[in-house]
């Protein structure tokens, strides 16, 4: 059986950087606040008639499809993770793969937020080992900033979410080359409105209103403090069964890569694996978290920087709405 590696990296974060002052003169929020919190002291945004969340993975694709010296025309399938997508429909994959002139090639979308890159990556890392497609593109792109509450009521959602696009190239090869050794996907439907945006739903009379409009529901809601107590229980979890799966020990990693969701959920995982900080990738404070993307433009920024060597063990783990939950353990 084949078994899949990922040939190359690459992201993409809009122009437009806010800083914490800038979000301080839209509501009722301070840098000390923001950073002592969440650790996030800049995101990027998008600029509307700039970036799409198409654009803006086009660009990260292209990056990682150069980085694998892999042709678009190579390319067999495209999985995409977003909750985000230009469209209600039809999904982003198709519009990615139009873009790239990419032929017929299939592509799916995967809805599962803050987890869906590795929900993603397990998907196409079924699809190689069954020996489907040999090399397929994973794309986690999301433009949330334009679903947030700016003002003082939704300040506590606001100053974490933002903007951006990673993508890598997973390809076939033999199963005694490194690649990756597992992946874990959890879910918890019981929590779905904890984090949750209702609007538009199919299931109203009509999917847009001005009673809709004045509801504020196709804003983000997020109970921030139940979110935070269940991911530093599920992530450690998830990256606890990953280990086990392989019978390695938490001492194997080389870099862990968390769900850039706040720096403090970061830090606690870091701390309870007793991890040293050489072995942990955060860029939340200067990205924020940007959901599906988060995953794949840190992998590409720890690879820019040489925190990733062939042959390491890295482990990525993520929590989300759904709630979801998910890990993935592979060799560089
Ligand atoms: O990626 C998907 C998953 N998402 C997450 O994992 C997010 C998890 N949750 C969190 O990161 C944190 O819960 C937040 C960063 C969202 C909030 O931090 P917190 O430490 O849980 O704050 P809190 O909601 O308990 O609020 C503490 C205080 C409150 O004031 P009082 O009631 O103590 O007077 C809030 O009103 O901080 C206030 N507050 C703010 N103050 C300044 C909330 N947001 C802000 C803000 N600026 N932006």
């Amino acid at each position: 059986m084949k078994k899949s590696r990922i040939l190359g990296v690459g992201h993409y974060v809009p122009e437009h950087v806010v800083t914490n002052d800038d979000l301080a003169k839209m509501m009722d929020t301070n840098h000390e606040w923001i950073v002592e919190r969440t650790g996030i002291t800049e995101r990027h945004w998008f600029t509307p008639g700039v970036d799409t969340v198409t654009s803006m993975s086009k660009n990260a694709s292209e990056m990682a499809l150069k980085r694998a010296g892999v042709l678009a025309s190579e390319i067999d399938f495209i999985v995409f993770a977003t909750i985000t997508p230009d469209y209600f429909i039809p999904g982003n994959g198709v519009l990615l793969q139009r873009e790239l002139g990419m032929g017929t090639i299939g592509a799916l979308d995967i809805r599962n937020a803050c987890s869906g890159f590795i929900y993603a990556l397990s998907i196409a890392d079924q699809f190689i080992k069954t020996g489907m497609y040999k090399k397929i593109l994973v794309v986690g792109a999301e433009i949330q900033s334009s679903a947030l509450d700016k003002s003082d009521e939704g300040r506590s959602s606001s100053v974490i979410f933002a903007d951006g696009a990673g993508a890598i190239v997973l390809g076939a090869v033999e199963s005694d080359q490194p690649g990756i050794l597992s992946t874990h996907l959890h879910a918890q439907g019981e929590y779905a409105e904890e984090l949750y945006c209702s609007d538009p739903g199919s299931s109203r009379e009509v999917r847009i209103s001005q009673e809709l409009i004045d509801s504020g529901n196709f804003n983000l809601k997020m109970n921030g403090n139940a979110v935070f107590k269940h991911a530093v229980v599920r992530f450690m979890e998830v990256i606890k069964e990953a280990l086990e799966a392989n019978h390695l020990d938490k001492s194997a990693i080389d870099l862990l890569i968390p769900h850039q969701a706040n720096l403090r959920i970061s830090q606690y995982i870091q701390q309870k694996l007793g991890l040293p900080d050489e072995k942990v990738f955060n860029n939340i404070m200067h990205m924020g978290n940007t959901t599906a993307a988060t995953i794949p433009i840190a992998l590409s920024e720890a690879w820019e920087q040489g925190r990733i060597k062939e042959g390491d063990l890295i482990c990525l783990a993520a929590f989300g709405s759904g709630f979801t939950w998910a890990s993935a353990l592979l060799n560089w």
